[in-house]
């Protein structure tokens, strides 16, 4: 019997090195009805990154890929990517620096999320700089991967209100909370809908 599957879901691919809580938010949009993409593979540079079991599901397929060559690793993953026919690659806390040359193979198909208001604060230790330089206000990025870090195209931000007594880990959970709604903004309005 052939199932239908309804309109046709644009193929993503998730890297994570981490947690996973932003995997775990485009998951839960994934499977929201009528959703517009759906999770076909979930890469990590990590093979600790609790991210990876959240993908319990049958249908996402899970890689660890070993960076102590990036050339190597980046190879792999890109016959890998190309074999699912991936149209959208969601980088969320991969904490890698992805080639020029791979991001040119995925161009304008790469996104990143980056717990600032880029282009402040590039990079890692975000929240403590924002803090410690009296920022009144934070925030999170989501933007087009380009060959320099963190400096691609953005397509939507969330400010987030820095209070006197925020240190970097209250902060941080903050924006996370902001981020899970942002990513799925961001990935609808790449796709204007
Ligand atoms: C997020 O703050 C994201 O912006 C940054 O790394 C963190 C990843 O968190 N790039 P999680 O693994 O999605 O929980």
């Amino acid at each position: 019997m052939v199932q239908s599957t309804g309109p046709k879901k644009i193929k993503c691919a998730v890297f994570i090195s981490g947690t996973g809580s932003n995997l775990k938010s485009l998951i839960q949009f994934s499977k929201k009805k009528n959703s517009l993409i759906s999770i076909e593979l979930i890469i990590s540079d990590n093979p600790k990154a609790k991210g990876l079991n959240l993908g319990k599901i049958p249908k996402i397929s899970k890689k660890v890929f070993n960076y102590q060559e990036r050339k190597i690793a980046e190879k792999k993953i890109i016959s890998e990517v190309k074999n699912k026919k991936i149209k959208l690659i969601c980088l969320a806390g991969f904490m890698r620096i992805l080639s020029k040359n791979f991001i040119k193979s995925f161009k304008g198909k790469i996104l990143n999320i980056h717990p600032s208001l880029l282009p402040k604060y590039k990079g890692l230790n975000t929240h403590e700089r924002a803090i410690s330089n009296n920022e009144k206000y934070s925030g999170c990025t989501v933007h087009f991967v380009s060959s320099k870090l963190d400096s691609g195209k953005i397509i939507l931000q969330k400010k987030v209100k820095i209070s006197k007594r925020d240190t970097a880990k209250s902060l941080a959970k903050k924006i996370l909370n902001q981020e899970h709604k942002l990513y799925p903004k961001a990935i609808r309005k790449v796709f204007s809908l």
